[in-house]
């Protein structure tokens, strides 16, 4: 009996640790390529003239919020921009879970990823492009 609460308690110990638990920070750069691809590439590696462009992320964690400069962001962005914000991993977190909640007047056309995992994986993925 002893023997089997050890190792249930070893499974949840497991399971936790695979779920990413409460950790922070604890992406996988891979999966979270796979999920920049299927989310976020179509506007942020654009083609020439697509109307839908979105700035370029390489390095966007600790970069000012606006910087690249020959794009127009909104009014919104310029507005965090003037207030000196700074990306960081946790409001990057806190962005791609609802862009629109989080600089209300954005003109990212994003729902906003809810899954805590995916997001820690996407940021692991943007930070490895820095
Ligand atoms: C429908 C197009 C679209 C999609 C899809 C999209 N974005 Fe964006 N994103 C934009 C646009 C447009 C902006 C500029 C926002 C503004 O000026 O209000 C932006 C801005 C950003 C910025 C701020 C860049 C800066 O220079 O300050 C980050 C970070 C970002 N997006 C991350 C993501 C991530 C991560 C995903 C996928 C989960 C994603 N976006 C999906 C269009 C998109």
């Amino acid at each position: 009996m002893r023997a089997i609460l050890r190792h249930s308690a070893r499974a949840i110990f497991v399971f936790l640790t695979l779920s990413g638990g409460t950790a922070f920070g604890a992406g996988n750069i891979d999966k979270g390529e796979a999920a920049f691809r299927q989310y976020c590439a179509q506007c942020h590696i654009p083609l020439p003239g697509d109307p839908l462009a979105a700035p370029k992320l390489d390095g966007v964690v600790g970069r000012p919020v606006a910087a690249v400069s020959d794009y127009r962001y909104s009014d919104a962005f310029l507005a965090r921009k003037a207030e000196a914000m700074v990306w960081t991993e946790e409001n990057l977190r806190d962005f791609i879970r609802g862009p629109r909640e989080y600089i209300p007047g954005t003109v990212m056309q994003f729902v906003g990823i809810k899954r805590g995992s995916m997001r820690d994986d996407l940021i692991a993925y943007l930070k490895s492009l820095d």
